[in-house]
């Protein structure tokens, strides 16, 4: 069974004393089991035929080869482990030429490094991205790429996991040659029978000299080593990724495998890994929506942009880089103006930092126009409103849009709260409106929650899907309710934070915690770079609605009262003085905050870093269980993805649901049953939660694409 599948993806044909080896595993030619059978078994038969004077290998379809199979990363291993393969590739005694076109990645290229000589494609991709996954090259990739192309260099590639072009990699010695005619096999075929005829030598990357300058190699390792403690930031294969390339440096070839191989398995059985994994197939499976697989989507090639604050003028940049032309309304000319301004600025930022001219700006704004009149959104296939978020304002947008919009224009709010099926209700054409949720920096964050109302039309939500895609977003599908999958989940888990806050433990403390735990910044830090006003002004709305029993916590709103916002108005739970971007703590928010604890009767307690954690993880999964439980998200995996893009959830830890499974829901049930002793109202366990804890099921087994 094995043998047959293994010849299945892998084929040889002898082509004048060379045996092409061609590896056929769609989507990516992944180095799963029948693949590095069938390598290993093509290797074998080319060192036994005697007609078979040399290899080249390549693969079928659009790429080389994309790496180790993922999939079956945690499963036990199955023989033969591709650096076994590698090793025999480089071994061979007839010469192997890699004819690389697409992705040569990681295990990917760690083949192409075992064979003898390599030529690439103009178009193709080297890289090795195994510490995007948590892991480092182990299939001999730290060990041979050093030797090849010095300490420096290659370290520079497995830190980053960057991909290389075809003349970047021969300029920096990966391969020999680029391909120039555009027919790869071709030239691949005609470079092994050249090196035949001048009886070119067998040439093992295992011997190439690229660590003969040790004083230099060593220095390089040095200073990325004092970089890397600081930069990677709790991350654990990046160190691991140094220590294999100071084995190959100090150790002979076949010891410094074996350092790779320990450190590999060390890698392969972190949660790190289980995370990255976890968060590299749940980008891909979030695109998989239901409406992707059965509508057809419209085109778009004209976009209109109502409001041009934050969110309009981010969004307005975000679909110019994608080329297309966008056309700005405004209320007043004033308005517009701004929003230009706002557009402008950042692309005048890219000019200050060398990173646009003048012309490029010049070249976008031609695709930009501005109006205050609605008919010049006549034309639009998309128009995506961003005005105040104010259901009366939006509904007066809409029925403008419904007036001037030609059939079949599909209409987006960017709102953060509103139901946005009462925005579709009063309007002639509720199938075409849809809610695209951008998030701040629109032109920058990745995450678009896509948000589908009852009445829209499939083949809409596969448009939203489409656009995603010329955005190069990341879009999560999410139903309709007060703050969809991501602001709904935040709004819980900030409201824990505050308990705590009011509780005893300083917002510094919890920034801190929350920043240990792997965010970029905590909650508190978070609430003064977006600006208090904007949860002030949702707190008041939603006062008159606010269950009188919950709990609520006034600090944020002594603050406000003060003009305190956050980073714009010089401070907020921290002092920004001289308008610096990292506030320092504030002992007169402490004194605020001391002044409420007494109002409210609470006698302040001391809490652990570890405590604060269990209870904003506890928060956050319990509400990301109701957000699946209720339809809101698709599955676990489209809550883990809404707060890795949108919500700085580290990714290392997969996120939140994945971090659930890995903490064991029994835990975080019981966690949640204890913290309900003091607030049965806040801490109210969801009921999937106790379903799969009952069933002794995890988040996981929800994931299969719905
Ligand atoms: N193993 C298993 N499945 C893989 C895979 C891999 N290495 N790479 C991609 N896939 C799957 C994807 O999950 C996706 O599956 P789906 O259709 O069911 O969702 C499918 O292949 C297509 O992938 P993309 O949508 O990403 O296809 P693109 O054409 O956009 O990109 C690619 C192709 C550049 C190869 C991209 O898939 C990629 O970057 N893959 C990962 C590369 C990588 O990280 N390799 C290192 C692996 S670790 C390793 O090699 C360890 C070794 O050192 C021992
Ligand atoms: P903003 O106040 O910066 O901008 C709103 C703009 O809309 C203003 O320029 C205003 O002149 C314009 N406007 C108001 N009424 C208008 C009308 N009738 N016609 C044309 N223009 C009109 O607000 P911001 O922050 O850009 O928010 C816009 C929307 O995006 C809101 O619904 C908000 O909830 C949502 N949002 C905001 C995020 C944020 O971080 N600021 C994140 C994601 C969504």
């Amino acid at each position: 069974m094995i043998s047959e599948l293994s010849d299945a993806v892998v084929r040889t044909e002898l082509c004048g004393g060379i045996l092409v080896v061609t590896l056929d595993n769609p989507p990516v030619n992944a180095l799963g089991v029948h693949a590095r059978r069938g390598l290993l078994a093509a290797i074998e038969t080319a060192a036994a035929d005697p007609t078979v004077r040399a290899v080249v290998l390549t693969g079928a379809g659009r790429n080389f080869i994309g790496g180790a199979d993922i999939r079956e990363f945690g499963k036990p291993p199955l023989s033969p482990s591709l650096p076994e393969v590698c090793n025999r590739i480089e071994a061979s005694n007839k010469p192997v030429v890699a004819a690389i076109q697409g992705a040569a990645l990681g295990g990917g290229l760690e083949v192409a490094l075992a064979a003898h000589y390599r030529i690439a494609a103009v178009g193709a991709k080297l890289g090795l991205p195994e510490v995007q996954l948590g892991l480092l090259p182990g299939a001999g990739g730290t060990q041979r790429t050093p030797r090849l192309i010095g300490a420096k260099h290659a370290l520079d590639l497995m830190l980053s996991g960057r991909h290389v072009g075809a003349a970047e990699a021969r300029e920096l010695g990966l391969i020999d040659r680029v391909s120039q005619s555009g027919d790869l096999a071709a030239e691949g075929l005609a470079y092994a029978q050249e090196l035949l005829a001048a009886h070119a030598p067998v040439r093992r990357t295992r011997d190439a000299s690229g660590l003969a300058d040790r004083a230099a190699s060593r220095a390089a390792i040095d200073a990325v080593r004092a970089e890397v403690s600081r930069a990677s930031r709790g991350l654990f294969s990046p160190l691991k990724i140094l220590d294999a390339v100071q084995a190959a440096l100090d150790q002979p070839f076949d010891d410094g495998l074996r350092v790779e191989r320990d450190l590999f398995m060390q890698c392969l059985d972190s949660p790190q890994r289980a995370g990255l994994v976890h968060a590299f197939f749940s980008e891909r499976e979030v695109l998989k929506a239901p409406e992707t697989r059965t509508a057809k989507p419209r085109s778009i090639a004209r976009v209109g942009v109502v409001g041009g604050g934050t969110m309009g003028a981010g969004i307005a940049v975000a679909l110019l880089d994608a080329g297309l032309p966008v056309t700005m309304i405004e209320r007043d000319e004033a308005s517009l103006a701004r929003g230009r301004a706002h557009i402008e600025k950042v692309y005048d930022g890219l000019i200050g930092k060398g990173r646009m001219t003048s012309e490029a700006k010049a070249a976008v704004m031609k695709r930009w126009s501005g109006s205050t009149a609605y008919d010049e959104l006549a034309a639009a296939d998309l128009v995506i409103e961003a005005v105040f978020e104010d259901m009366a304002v939006k509904q007066a947008v809409f029925a403008e849009l419904d007036r001037v919009c030609k059939p079949g224009a599909i209409l987006a709010t960017n709102t953060s709260y509103l139901d946005i099926d009462a925005i579709a209700v009063g309007i002639s054409r509720p199938a075409d409106v849809i809610g695209l949720h951008f998030f701040s920096p629109a032109n920058i964050m990745k995450l678009l929650e896509v948000v589908v109302p009852r009445q829209v039309s499939a083949d809409v939500v596969a448009t939203a899907f489409e656009l995603a895609k010329v955005l190069g977003k990341v879009p999560v599908r999410a139903g309709v309710c007060d703050g969809f999958i991501g602001n709904r989940i935040l709004a819980v888990y900030r409201t824990a934070a505050d308990h705590m806050m009011e509780g005893g433990a300083s917002p510094y403390q919890i920034d801190r915690a929350v920043r240990e735990f792997g965010y970029p910044m905590g909650p508190f830090q978070m609430s003064d770079l977006a600006g208090g006003d904007i949860g002030w002004a949702t707190r008041k709305r939603r006062a008159a609605t606010r269950d009188p029993r919950a709990r609520y916590v006034q600090i944020p709103d002594r603050l406000c009262e003060r003009g305190w916002f956050g980073q714009k108005t010089g401070r907020g739970y921290y002092l920004y003085t001289d308008g610096q971007r990292t506030g320092t703590p504030d002992p007169d928010v402490e004194a605020i905050i001391d002044a409420e604890r007494l109002r409210a009767g609470v006698t302040p307690r001391s809490f652990t870093d570890e405590e604060i954690m269990r209870r904003y993880m506890a928060a956050m999964i319990n509400e990301g269980a109701n957000v699946v439980h209720e339809g809101i998200a698709l599955r676990p995996l489209d809550v883990d993805v809404t707060l890795l893009y949108g919500y700085g959830f580290p990714r290392y830890r997969g996120g939140p649901m994945k971090y659930a499974d890995q903490a064991g829901l029994t835990t975080v049930l019981a966690d949640i049953r204890r913290f309900a002793q003091e607030d049965p109202l806040f801490w109210q366990p969801s009921p999937l939660l106790v379903d799969l804890v009952e069933r002794g099921a995890d988040f996981a087994s929800l994931n299969q694409s719905a």
